[in-house]
């Protein structure tokens, strides 16, 4: 995820539901990925908690997989909760799909303990990293498998040079963007500095690091309408184009891929795609913890 969609505060995430929504849609098959990667080290959980769970995607897709688990989403954001809720209804999973509005990591003590905690973009919003991750690792059932959705290449949607401004727009993107995500750190309640060694805070949490990988979302183009909403969600659409840390000629180029009108817009090109990555980090609990 690029740091643009990062910037907003707390407060803001109900806003962003209907983008948090795009995104996954356009980034579930890698997800489902990511999910047979957790069944590989965890069969048959009976109780998964999805933390920061946002508008239940990933909910949905958990509890589809798990057919006998009980799914349960936890976030700070009571609309988020809500679309989850529905989702799961909609879905025919509202009996074994259930939501916590909770300040994380604190406010899992009575949710009970978990065959898996997914943990998906949700760390990085956290103050205190470590401190949350031995929090998480406490509410693991014995053997229960920790699984954390952080890091990976900033994703990829247009060639280097678009035709329009100036070639390798994206790469400044990226600049403005890990800006943004050390500005959105810091902001943070109680920020810890934390180097992001997942593996050896996986360790330092008391948990067995099974494993790190990363997996790869390649949608060449011509893309989908449901990448397009995506793509056109990271150039900012919903808030008149990205303006931050862009000079005057890449805020004109933005503003014209993100104008459904404009021919060499998002909408309307043939060579938007999408090529992303997305590391996971696996810990287990011991058996006898
Ligand atoms: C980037 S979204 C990820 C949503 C979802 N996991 C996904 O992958 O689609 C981060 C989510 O974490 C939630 N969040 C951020 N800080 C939180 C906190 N301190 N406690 C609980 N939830 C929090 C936000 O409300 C938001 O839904």
């Amino acid at each position: 995820m690029g740091a643009h969609e990062h910037e907003h505060s707390h407060a803001d995430w109900a806003e962003m539901s209907a983008s948090l929504e795009r995104r996954a849609a356009a980034y579930a098959p890698m997800t489902a990925r990511i999910i047979e990667q957790v069944r590989a080290a965890q069969p048959e959980p009976r109780r998964i908690v999805d933390a920061g769970s946002g508008p239940g995607v990933v909910t949905r897709a958990l509890a589809e997989a798990f057919p006998s688990a009980e799914v349960v989403a936890v976030d700070a954001t009571q609309a988020l909760l809500d679309l989850t809720a529905r989702r799961a209804e909609r879905n025919g999973l509202g009996d074994r799909v259930r939501t916590r509005l909770a300040e994380l990591p604190a406010g899992l003590a009575d949710v009970g303990d978990a065959d898996v905690i997914w943990l998906g973009l949700a760390l990085h919003h956290l103050g205190d990293q470590r401190a949350a991750l031995a929090e998480f690792a406490r509410h693991l059932a014995p053997g229960g498998v920790l699984v954390l959705l952080e890091g990976g290449l900033p994703a990829r949607y247009l060639p280097r040079d678009i035709g329009i401004g100036t070639p390798g727009l994206q790469a400044r993107l990226d600049a403005a963007d890990a800006a943004r995500f050390n500005e959105m750190r810091a902001a943070l309640p109680d920020v810890k500095d934390e180097a992001e060694d997942w593996g050896a805070l996986l360790t330092a949490a008391g948990l067995t690091h099974l494993e790190t990988r990363t997996h790869l979302l390649d949608l060449p183009a011509p893309a989908s309408a449901t990448v397009r909403a995506h793509v056109a969600d990271v150039f900012g659409r919903g808030r008149g184009g990205l303006r931050e840390g862009l000079d005057a000629d890449d805020a004109a180029t933005v503003a014209r891929l993100i104008d459904p009108d404009d021919e060499a817009g998002l909408d309307h090109r043939p060579d938007v795609f999408l090529l992303a990555t997305q590391t996971v980090h696996a810990g287990r609990k011991r058996k006898d913890a």
